[in-house]
């Protein structure tokens, strides 16, 4: 019991906000004033071990939210409001449907307009919306098992929109809530046409359940989908997509860590966010996931591999080169079981470093204990037979074994090989789609299998065999 009570009170200090101008998040998810520094970049928030306070003292002068709404409001009590009124009040969805009875009561009595918006105001208010209650929502099928929690589709009651029910339960071991107040915390500052969107949190006694937007399939499942062949432009593509929410992180010092295709999501138009930020902000990275599950190796530097810990932003470098790799030829590049294995098929292709490919290595204790055959860096384009001159140029400069070398978010968006979208890709405002430029348009997949509704039994299964 207290430890639950530890937990929520973590919880409601972690998404305690001082800004309530968010448009998709329900006040449980207000936002936190960000602290970190530009050196903090993967310590724990330091804010997140300290213990909580009453909603009462969240109520101070400084949590006022001045609304234009709200002067208007004063000036005509006599007015009928409207849904919209309360959207804008609120900062709802437009989309929103107020439960029945709704507006009658706010009509003859409406606190929310009377009164200075408070972030307890706001927070009743959204309850009796609906937010933050299970209830709101309606879980349908299993999307996947993942490193520490349950996917569930759903849809909401409120907007009738589909939604991704992240369940994290709160009966397992100690880890999992830390990965979902972290999640939850990075999340909700996070707001970029190619990240995923946090529409609201419920906490109840046995779970924590994260609400997102729904997008059709991970990049994986659209992989098998197309018989491991995306169309080339496709590739780019998403590869810029990746690269762009990726840049928007990286400038806010937010690593990802734990880039996979399995946590990049794409929706019919062709757009892909990234998603699980579950280890964007964890101490070290795991081995093993809360089941006990093995956690990839597939994406992971060479350099943590041989046990740096010098995180910064080029961790995630490398994993874009895996996943670029993985999706112009179908295969991913370096599968290995062991970091013995995974370094051995990365020196086969690279070459086994020397002191002239990798100042220091030679002194590194655990490279020499593996004693790896000097092998001789193989071309790219042998191995990279769809991908034209400039991807492979990319490529090669995503590869580089030392997290300095290897090129960066935002000078990646630039490299030529993405000359041939035009120069307005790069200077879209944060939360545009690069789908909105008419020119950009996703390319039919010739081998796309069709994602009936009948075949949906199949793509549960489907998406649950290929976590790991
Ligand atoms: N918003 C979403 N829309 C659709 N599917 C999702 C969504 N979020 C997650 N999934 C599916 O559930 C899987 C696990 O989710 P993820 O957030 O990666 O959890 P974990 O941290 O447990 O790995 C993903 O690989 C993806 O297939
Ligand atoms: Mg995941």
């Amino acid at each position: 019991m207290d430890r639950m009570r530890k937990i929520k009170r973590q919880l409601s200090l972690t998404l305690r906000g001082s800004n309530s101008g968010d448009k998709s998040l329900s006040e449980t998810i207000g936002s936190q004033d960000t602290a970190h520094s530009d050196s903090e970049i993967v310590h724990e928030d330091v804010k997140m071990g300290s213990d909580g306070e009453s909603d009462q003292a969240s109520a101070t002068s400084s949590d006022e939210v001045h609304s234009p709404v709200r002067v208007r409001m004063r000036n005509n009590p006599g007015r009928k409001i409207s849904t919209e009124d309360i959207n804008k009040r609120l900062s709802l969805p437009a989309d929103i449907r107020l439960p029945d009875g709704y507006l009658e009561k706010f009509s003859l009595n409406s606190p929310l307009f009377d009164k200075p918006l408070t972030r307890r105001l706001r927070r009743v208010s959204l309850s009796e919306i609906g937010f933050g209650k299970l209830e709101t929502y309606v879980k349908l099928d299993k999307l996947g098992e993942g490193t520490y929690a349950t996917v569930y589709k759903g849809r909401s009651k409120l907007t009738d929109n589909l939604v991704a029910l992240k369940e994290i339960r709160l009966e397992h071991e100690e880890g999992a809530p830390c990965t979902a107040i972290r999640e939850v915390s990075l999340l909700k500052d996070l707001k970029h046409a190619n990240i995923v969107t946090l529409h609201d949190i419920i906490h109840t006694q046995k779970s924590l359940t994260l609400v997102f937007e729904y997008l059709d399939k991970d990049l994986k499942q659209y992989l098998d989908d197309c018989g491991n062949c995306i169309h080339m432009h496709n590739v780019k593509l998403f590869l810029f997509q990746l690269l762009r929410g990726l840049s928007y992180c990286h400038r806010r010092k937010v690593l990802h860590r734990d880039l996979k295709p399995q946590n990049l999501l794409i929706n019919d138009r062709g757009e892909l966010k990234l998603a699980d930020f579950g280890l964007a902000r964890a101490k070290s990275i795991p081995t093993k996931t809360y089941s006990n599950e093995v956690v990839t190796l597939w994406y992971r530097p060479p350099d943590i591999l041989l046990g740096s810990t010098d995180y910064s932003t080029q961790i995630d470098m490398w994993g874009v080169g895996c996943i670029f790799y993985e999706m112009s030829t179908g295969r991913p590049l370096f599968p290995g079981s062991t970091v013995e294995e995974e370094l051995h098929f990365i020196f086969k292709l690279l070459g086994t470093p020397t002191e002239e490919t990798w100042p220091g290595i030679t002194s590194n204790e655990e490279f020499i204990s593996y004693n790896y055959p000097r092998y001789r860096a193989d071309c790219l384009h042998n191995h990279t037979p769809r991908l034209d001159n400039e991807g492979v140029d990319l490529l090669s400069k995503l590869l580089q074994f030392e997290g300095k070398k290897r090129i960066s978010a935002d000078e990646a968006m630039r490299h030529p090989y993405f000359h041939c979208l035009g120069e307005r890709v790069i200077t879209l405002p944060d939360t545009t789609s690069i789908f909105a430029l008419q020119d950009i348009q996703l390319e039919k997949e010739p081998g796309m299998r069709a994602s009936s509704l009948s075949d949906s039994v199949n793509s549960i299964s489907h998406r649950q065999s290929l976590l790991f």
